[in-house]
């Protein structure tokens, strides 16, 4: 799984020889700084050069086989004793809003499957998107069958680049619901690395040292429709950009109470999301990178009130790999011929085998 932060590829080796699915290993590799600053780039861009992306599409396949590689042999495990990568690749953009409706996850998979010598499943939000779906977000699937519970009306909050949340119901008659809710850790990201040179905002500690500009957030707030907006909706970090931040000035404002803001916009944008839901939830698990932001977890636990809010690791899953064991699983799912998408969360008009199969034929493996 390599998400909207940019920050990595998170790699996870699910055994599902196990009553339950264990992972036997989980790790982050940081992207290359150069790729990393590509894949920025291009997403960045209004125009990009086909040569660029098409050259991308093949390297951080590449990259992707170095980790996996990398982690087999780190763990004595051999690509033979592998089902199958499940691999969502990088997105590029994502927009289920206009017409025709687009997505695109790069990381070559024919690369990837001779370079590791394991099938490899890619590809999985288009055809969730030809169905007429949002073709995300796709984790709540899994989340359904790792954290439901009949007691407790439950919410997965998932703090990457973009926040997505998951509302599973205890009854198991209503519907599985879910949608992305906003920016979650990108402009947060970006502003302090634009200011201080810094990758991200350790614990939320500059954040917290400053002031929420009222006036800003609330014209963000209402500003901005997609927050307002009805389901099913998911969104991007080249939507909500350093292009989106600019249209508000930020530059007039106190660097330091920017970054507040723009905390302040995250936790209660998913807060929003949360209300916005077809019931109440009682508990809350939060995974994603955003759960290591201590500042942002307080915020959320004051603004969500009588609903308990934890770490994914109450429920014995690592929060930093819920989404790698997610398309883990999503693969799984896809080699024996069921549906991975939810068409209630996704709004597609049938559930579907999502992604491609990449097999490797005998001997082709590098
Ligand atoms: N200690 C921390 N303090 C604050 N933020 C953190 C911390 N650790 C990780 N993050 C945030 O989490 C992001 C990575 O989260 P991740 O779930 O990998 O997102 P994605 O799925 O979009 O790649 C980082 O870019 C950073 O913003
Ligand atoms: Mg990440």
């Amino acid at each position: 799984m390599s998400g909207t932060s940019l920050d990595g590829v998170d790699i996870a080796i699910v055994d599902y020889g196990q009553p339950i699915p264990e992972p036997v290993y989980c790790n982050t590799k940081p992207y290359p700084a150069q790729i990393q600053q590509r894949l920025r780039d291009v997403i960045r861009a209004e125009k990009v050069a086909i040569d660029e992306l098409s050259k991308l599409d093949v390297e951080v396949a590449r990259f992707y086989a170095e980790v996996v590689n990398a982690a087999l042999s780190s763990n004595s495990i051999s690509p033979q004793s592998v089902a199958a990568i499940g691999c969502h690749g990088q997105t590029i953009c994502h927009n289920p809003d206009i017409d025709p409706i687009y997505t695109l996850q790069i990381g070559d998979p024919n690369t990837l499957s001779t370079r590791t010598g394991i099938t490899t499943v890619a590809d999985f939000r288009r055809r969730d998107m030809a169905l007429g779906g949002q073709g995300a977000p796709l984790a709540p699937a899994f989340h359904q069958t790792r954290f439901h519970s009949n007691r407790h009306n439950r919410v997965i909050i998932n703090i990457g680049g973009i926040a997505n949340i998951t509302y599973l119901p205890a009854n198991q008659h209503e519907a599985v619901t879910g949608f992305d809710t906003g920016p979650g850790n990108t402009l947060l990201d970006y502003w302090i690395n634009r200011q201080q040179g810094l990758k991200q905002d350790s614990n939320g500690d500059w954040a917290a040292a400053g002031q929420v500009i009222t006036a800003l957030l609330d014209t963000m707030l209402t500003n901005e429709p997609y927050f307002q907006r009805s389901t099913p909706k998911s969104t991007g970090t080249e939507y909500f950009s350093p292009a989106w931040l600019k249209a508000f000035s930020p530059e007039n404002f106190t660097a330091i109470d920017v970054q507040a803001t723009l905390l302040e916009l995250t936790a209660r944008t998913i807060a929003l999301g949360i209300k916005q839901l077809p019931d109440v939830a009682t508990e809350c698990y939060v995974c994603g990178g955003g759960v290591h932001n201590g500042y942002l977890m307080q915020r959320l636990y004051q603004l969500l009130g009588d609903c308990q809010v934890s770490s994914t690791a109450e429920l014995a899953v690592d929060p930093d790999f819920v989404e790698a064991q997610a398309f883990a699983w999503l693969a799984r799912e896809t080699l024996n011929h069921r549906p991975g998408n939810l068409p209630s969360v996704t709004h597609a008009s049938a559930p579907a085998v999502l992604g491609g199969v990449f097999q490797i034929p005998p001997g082709t493996s590098e």
